[in-house]
């Protein structure tokens, strides 16, 4: 699938935002190896730090539906200029997904791509909770 119409289908989970404290929406949509589109978006709380951004809503579901493996993630929101994902979506996106490519889309056309590596170079990852003699 090309990344344009995967920004599409994040643009399109957008609308599912559940965002009425920041007013801020977000969709995300999720291609694993296989072909499969997971999508998803922000859900917020009334206890604010509960929310949960759309990275994570979509890796989420995908892996509860037992997906390992993934090629890209898309993320749409409503601003002209292109909103990167939060430090812990990058953790958790990194954690799951490894070294996928994270396009971004804004209101306008277009989208930028960039690899999760470039986002979150050096990251925390299961290697660093090994004990080391
Ligand atoms: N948000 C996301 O869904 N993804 C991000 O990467 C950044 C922030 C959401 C969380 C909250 O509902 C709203 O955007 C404002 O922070």
């Amino acid at each position: 699938m090309d990344y344009e119409r995967l920004a599409r289908l994040a643009r399109k989970a957008r609308v599912h935002s559940f965002s009425p404290y920041s007013r801020f929406r977000v969709g995300a949509a999720l291609l694993t190896r296989g072909g499969k589109v997971y999508s998803g978006c922000n859900i917020e709380s009334s206890s604010y730090g509960l929310t949960v951004c759309a990275e994570r809503t979509a890796l989420f579901k995908a892996v509860s539906e037992g997906e390992r493996k993934f090629v890209a993630m898309a993320v749409a929101t409503d601003q002209a200029g292109f909103t990167p994902p939060c430090g812990a979506c990058r953790q958790v996106i990194m954690d799951l997904a490894g070294d996928i490519d994270l396009i971004m889309a804004g209101s306008r056309r277009g989208i930028r791509v960039a690899r999760m590596s470039e986002l979150y170079p050096y990251p925390f990852g299961a290697d660093n909770l090994k004990k080391k003699k």
